[in-house]
């Protein structure tokens, strides 16, 4: 039995000598110390010898079992090593070469210029209020003194979320920012209800609207709303917040003009122009020949809004705003299809 394993020694340790990668030597490990390995045998006979003769083969066998399992572990050094000088000398690496440049990431257009609106009315005093992007017919649409059935409605066509069973108060994807009027003064108007405070607000965000998709027209797109209420609050204040509005977004010299309009839930209603600063109001393809270019839509808060947001209307007046900025950003760029916006083609998003 003990030349037995000296044998196994010697031959183990001579054919791993002659071993040169990494393959051949796990072919060396399973054949000398796997487990039908001639070693591996003496280990499952030393049962089947005397009593004597057990503890000195099962020695010897241990150490013949470690004596060949460190020679591997040198030997797989030496092979390491070798690979490694190998492959020092034959790749050859360029230091001086470039790195991989990383990208790094933009805010959307989008998101850019909503910022931009938002940081303009947070520094003329406007909160941002968020308000949610589904909403019941009641909120989106009634309480802003749109009647179920009144022809105003034609122009917001709507996604439905849930119909049916509630019969006037469907649940649809806001068309418009201006439910947040409502939702901002109830909640102003909830902390003090016989002497609401005044509210100067600004309501972001993503509307949606049953639209067939066009250059002009998407199905979604972000507004900006403004809302101030308070005690004597005229026209007047209107117009000099929204001209200032319009310097600190266009530029000091920015000249605007107010075109009457209709909303059911301002009354009286107007439309704000700025002077096209494509052609400075010669008239030119990006204002169509007029010399001016439409950003807002803006009015009196109704009577019945106020009312209907917890202000009396005989103590509170105010006034509201609307605008988009995809269309601001679009006039600013001179892009052409609104489509681009939602479109995920980093051709256009690179640009900004
Ligand atoms: N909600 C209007 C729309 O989506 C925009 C608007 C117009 C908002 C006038 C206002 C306003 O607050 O006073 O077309």
């Amino acid at each position: 039995m003990l030349d037995k394993l000296n044998e196994i020694e010697k031959s183990g340790l001579e054919s791993l000598n002659t071993i040169t990668d990494p393959t051949a030597l796990e072919a060396w490990r399973v054949s000398t110390l796997g487990r039908s390995s001639p070693l591996m045998l003496v280990f499952s006979e030393l049962g089947t010898l005397s009593k004597e003769e057990r503890p000195v083969v099962g020695q010897a066998a241990n150490r013949v079992k470690t004596a060949l399992e460190s020679a591997m572990d040198a030997r797989a050094q030496i092979l390491r090593a070798a690979a490694l000088a190998k492959s020092l000398e034959q790749e050859t690496l360029d230091v001086t070469l470039p790195g991989r440049r990383i990208g790094i990431g933009r805010l959307h257009p989008s998101t850019q210029q909503l910022r931009r609106v938002l940081a303009i009315l947070a520094e003329m005093g406007f909160q941002v209020y968020t308000s949610p992007e589904v909403e019941t017919d009641e909120m989106n649409f009634q309480l802003l003194n749109f009647p179920p059935h009144h022809p105003a409605r034609e122009m917001q066509d709507s996604f439905y979320v849930e119909a049916g069973e509630r019969g006037e108060n469907p649940i649809l994807m806001r068309t418009h920012t201006s439910p947040g009027q409502i939702h901002a003064m109830r909640e102003y108007a909830s902390k003090n209800p016989k002497d609401p405070p005044p509210v100067r607000i600004a309501l972001p965000g993503m509307c949606f609207r049953y639209e067939q998709i066009t250059a002009r027209s998407e199905i979604q797109f972000n507004q900006v709303e403004g809302l101030a209420v308070g005690k004597g609050i005229t026209f007047a204040d209107l117009k000099g917040t929204l001209t200032d509005f319009a310097r600190r977004m266009f530029g000091q010299g920015a000249h605007v003009r107010f075109r009457a309009s209709y909303f059911p839930f301002t009354e009286p209603s107007a439309e704000m122009d700025v002077e096209c600063f494509v052609c400075g109001g010669a008239g030119c393809p990006v204002c169509k020949g007029s010399g001016w270019l439409e950003i807002l839509g803006c009015g009196m808060v109704h009577p019945i809004v106020l009312q209907n947001g917890g202000y009396d209307p005989k103590r509170y007046t105010g006034f509201a705003f609307g605008m988009g900025p995809e269309r601001q950003w679009m006039l600013r760029y001179r892009i052409n299809d609104i489509r681009t916006f939602w479109a995920n083609d980093v051709r256009f998003l690179e640009q900004f």
